[in-house]
């Protein structure tokens, strides 16, 4: 079954003048239920404009893409806003954690936000927090904790809301080399648990953990089939 179907999607941007940038160029891509994907390519290449449009964060120019049912091209704003919340969990370079916040309360936000009880969101994140070796760590901020943790929080954040879609987007790309294949590991374990991974880099090392990856290139996928 395929969670993400994107289907002859362009995405251009105004620049000066009447011409315009084009970003993405008739991408289509399938992504089924189970699977670990990595888009690779180069800086420039338009990956971060592909993921804000998988990630219902941006609007592509034309195109349709279907999202675990839901039609994302015919979607309303406020619609964006739940399918956003309740289908993708977001992992980015630099973790972007709420730094006055500890653990615990940057992991049950996503559940808060939808309208959880405190007491609900605690309960419904202890499993997540066990699984990523987090429980020692709850009453800490994000300023005490190594970057491969405060990953590791972000990541428990973008899971407990049982998203559709993980995400990431350079997860490893602000880490040491060892705190990198640590995150790597943990993708390989969430991904054998069933869990949907989307992973986009530049770094063809970091790209061969996924069991399948694409090229972009120019605005251009290439290996879709
Ligand atoms: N908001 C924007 N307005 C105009 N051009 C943009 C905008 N965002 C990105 N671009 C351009 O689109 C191209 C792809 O950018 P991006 O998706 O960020 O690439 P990557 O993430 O692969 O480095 C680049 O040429 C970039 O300059
Ligand atoms: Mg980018």
């Amino acid at each position: 079954m395929a969670i993400i179907e994107l289907e002859n999607i362009n995405k251009y941007y105004d620049v000066a003048g009447d011409e315009k940038l084009h970003v993405l160029k008739d991408i289509n891509l399938e992504v089924k239920k189970g699977e670990y994907l990595a888009i690779l390519g180069p800086s420039g290449s338009g990956k971060s404009t592909l993921m804000n449009i998988i990630g219902c964060m941006d609007h592509m120019s034309d195109g349709s893409y279907i999202l675990d049912g839901e039609l994302i091209h015919e979607a309303k704003e406020k619609e964006l806003v739940r399918i956003r919340n309740e289908k993708i969990g977001f992992v980015f370079q630099r973790y972007h954690l709420i730094p006055t916040y500890n653990v615990l309360q940057n992991i049950v936000m996503p559940l808060l936000m939808r309208g959880m009880t405190l007491e609900e969101a605690r309960e419904k994140s202890v499993g997540t927090i066990e699984m990523l070796g987090l429980s020692q760590r709850i009453s800490h901020k994000p300023s005490e904790l190594s970057g491969g943790q405060q990953q590791r929080v972000a990541i428990a954040r973008a899971l407990v809301g049982e998203p559709a879609i993980l995400l990431a987007d350079e997860p490893t790309g602000a880490l040491d080399r060892n705190s990198g294949l640590e995150v790597l590991k943990l993708f390989k374990r969430l991904n054998d648990m069933g869990n949907t991974i989307v992973m986009i880099t530049h770094d063809a090392d970091v790209a061969t953990h996924a069991d399948r990856t694409v090229k972009i290139v120019d605005g251009e996928l290439f290996g879709t089939h």
